[in-house]
This record gives structure tokens, C-alpha cells and sequence, in this order.
């Protein structure tokens, strides 16, 4: 061997040949522009193989120890990227067919030596090595790439597995909060309507039985879950105005003077006005406002007329008078159903909406007064 490479950044260009003036006069002519290596022997080449980069091998076809095609064919099993190149003296073309075949050569170096040829021919073999090399780089950084982006999709795809559990456990958690929010209200509507109940005992279950018929006639009119809850409060709620009636007007037993009478009356308004603090229950007041209006337009407060009488106070109406009217109270006993019946359908579109006392009688939905 008769010379190290000095640098990695110089492309190595490695020289075999038994001859030394062959080796002398190609490093002459390849080493202004590379790193040459010269060695004498195939194994001390095989050697310079082993320790460095080399881009491009020249190996004689004649040496004592090994032939050149042998040579570059061991390189091309271990060594791939080197370019090899064959220097002959004189080659068939079966020699150059077998070069091809196993030492899988890039070119042939024929002697005698054309000194541009060479640098012509080890410069392009370079370029090829370096082009290789820069390739095998861009794939193995392109290969990082793939590599750490399947990477980051998997703790993404883990983070959003996690985040759509964390999602469903808040929306189950709000869901059930709403849930118990809506029944805390309930309770305290309820709690609302037995105050209510508390000043006239005589019509004890009244607004829960009101409620129940309400709930009923909403359903045969395919009325929203939403809707149905404000009718439902509003059906507890109807008579809240009453807590501000005198309870000697409302228990009073006989015949109620005219000032009685009007006071009575007043409940509705006193109802809505109560409500109006609490902006929860707004949605109910203009029902709670009406429930005293009669489809004729001779009702109070108002003297609201057949649909302009907001749909769930109309409802209200009906059911209201039916369970008056079939309530015992200490003058009176109540009515039996059939002429409470018959009351209702003498009333149909004077006091009350024909519709709704038809879906009252016709489904039945009276029944659950006396089922219950
Ligand atoms: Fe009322």
C-alpha cells in the first residue's frame, strides 16, 4: 500500500495493480482532483475496503494474488456502492460479458492510459457514488420521517382516544347533573304547588291531578318533550297566584259577594307576577296569566279569544273545571263523572276549546279521576 487517504471529504478513489509504474501514473493523473489509494495486492486493497469510504475502485485484470473481476466481485457483494472499474491489457468480449456478469463493473480501462479518459471516467463514477450516497441518505431521512410521523399519529391517535373518552365521561356527567337540575326543579315546583294546595285544603292533589290530565292531553297532541315540561310546570303552577287571595274568600262556604268574587279573580295576574321574579319560570306565565280565559272571549283577565288563548291555558281550563267540578268541597259534593261529562260538552266552544275537550272525553283520559 503507498498511500493513506488523508481525508473523507476527498472522494477515495482506490487503485490495484500489481505494477507499480501503472499505480505511479494514474495517481499522477487522478490525484489533483481525489484521494487516491494505491495498493499493490488485492488483500491490502480489500483492506483500505474495510477501513474507509471508497467511491470508486480501479483493479488490474493481471495480478499475482487475485484476477481483477474476482477482486471487484467479492466488492460488489460487501461493497455495493464502490463503483468498480476494470483496467485490462487486452480483453475479449467474453471477458467484458463476464466482467459484467459477476463483478457487475461500471466501465473498462483499456492500456495504454488516455489521461483525460481516465479523469473523464473516474469523475463520472464519482458523481454516480456520490449521487448513490446522497439517495441512500434522502431515503433514510425520508425513512426517519415516515418513522417518527407514524410515531407521532400513534400518541395521536392514543391523545384522541383518550380525549373522546374524556368527552363522553363530561357529557355523561353533564347530562346527569341537567338531570337531577330538572328534578331538583320538579321537587321544588311540587313544593311550590303544595303551598299552594296548603291554603285551601279542600283541594288537596288538585294542581298534581291537573298536571297528570295535561301531560296526557299533550301526548295525543304529539306536544315535544321540551314543551311538555313547561306545561307541566305550568299545570303545578296555574293557582300560585292564590297564595295572595284571603283564605276566608277561598274557603268560604255559600255564595261569594261581588268584591269576593273579584277578588278571586285576581289570581291569575297575582300568579303571573309571583312567577315574573324567577326567570326560570317565564316561559309559563302568559299560560298561568290565561288559564281563567274562556274560548268565547268572556273569561279573565284579558278576555282573550279562541286561539289567541295560548294552547296549553286552554288545556288547563278544561281540566281545571273537570276536577273542580268532580271534587268534593264542604258545601258540595262532586259531581258524578257523567255530568261532569255533560258540563264539559255544554261548555264545548263557549268556555272551553272544543279540541281539547274532545281529546279529554274521547281518549278516555277523564278515567284516571276515578282509576286513581
Ligand atoms: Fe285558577
Amino acid at each position: 500500500m503507498e498511500k493513506k487517504p488523508q481525508s473523507e471529504q476527498c472522494p477515495i478513489v482506490l487503485l490495484v495493480d500489481d505494477d507499480q509504474e501503472v499505480l505511479d501514473l494514474l495517481s499522477t493523473i487522478l490525484d489533483t482532483d481525489f484521494h487516491v489509494v494505491a495498493c499493490r495486492r488485492g488483500r491490502d486493497g480489500l483492506q483500505v475496503m474495510e477501513d474507509h469510504r471508497v467511491a470508486v475502485v480501479l483493479a488490474d485484470q493481471r495480478m499475482p494474488d487475485i484476477r481483477g473481476t474476482d477482486f471487484l466481485s467479492q466488492l460488489a457483494d460487501r461493497f455495493p456502492d464502490t463503483v468498480r472499474i476494470l483496467i485490462s491489457g487486452q480483453s475479449t468480449s467474453e471477458d467484458l460479458i463476464n466482467a459484467i456478469n459477476q463483478s457487475k463493473v461500471a466501465q473498462f480501462i483499456q492500456k495504454p492510459f488516455d489521461a483525460a479518459r481516465i479523469r473523464k471516467v473516474v469523475h463520472d463514477a464519482v458523481v454516480t457514488y456520490q449521487m448513490a450516497e446522497q439517495s441512500k441518505h434522502l431515503m433514510e431521512e425520508l425513512s426517519l420521517s415516515v418513522r417518527t410521523m407514524q410515531q407521532r399519529h400513534n400518541e395521536l391517535s392514543k391523545f384522541n382516544s383518550h380525549l373522546e373518552g374524556e368527552i363522553a365521561s363530561q357529557s355523561r356527567r353533564i347530562i346527569q347533573a341537567y338531570e337531577q337540575l330538572r328534578q331538583a326543579n320538579l321537587e321544588m315546583v311540587k313544593a311550590l304547588a303544595e303551598a299552594i294546595e296548603a291554603k285551601d285544603p279542600y283541594t288537596k292533589g288538585h294542581c298534581s291531578r291537573v298536571c297528570a290530565y295535561t301531560i296526557e292531553i299533550a301526548d295525543a297532541l304529539k306536544i315535544s318533550s321540551d314543551q311538555k315540561v313547561v306545561l307541566e310546570y305550568a299545570s303545578l303552577l296555574h293557582d300560585v297566584g292564590k297564595i295572595g287571595v284571603q283564605t276566608g274568600v277561598l274557603g268560604k262556604v255559600g255564595q261569594l259577594t261581588d268584591e269576593e268574587y273579584a277578588e278571586i279573580k285576581l289570581h291569575p295576574v297575582i300568579g303571573e307576577n309571583i312567577l315574573r321574579n324567577v326567570r326560570f319560570f317565564h316561559p309559563i306565565l302568559p299560560i298561568v296569566r290565561h288559564h281563567h280565559e274562556r274560548f268565547d272571549g268572556k273569561g279573565y283577565p284579558d278576555g282573550l279569544l279562541g286561539e289567541d288563548i295560548p294552547l296549553f291555558s286552554r288545556i288547563i281550563a278544561v281540566v281545571d273545571a273537570f276536577d273542580a267540578m268532580t271534587s268534593d268541597r264542604p258545601y258540595r259534593n262532586g259531581l258524578p263523572m257523567a255530568d261532569a261529562l255533560n258540563r264539559l260538552m255544554a261548555e264545548r266552544a263557549a268556555q272551553f276549546d272544543p279540541d281539547v275537550v274532545d281529546i279529554f272525553i274521547d281518549r278516555g283520559i277523564f278515567n284516571m279521576r276515578f282509576a286513581a
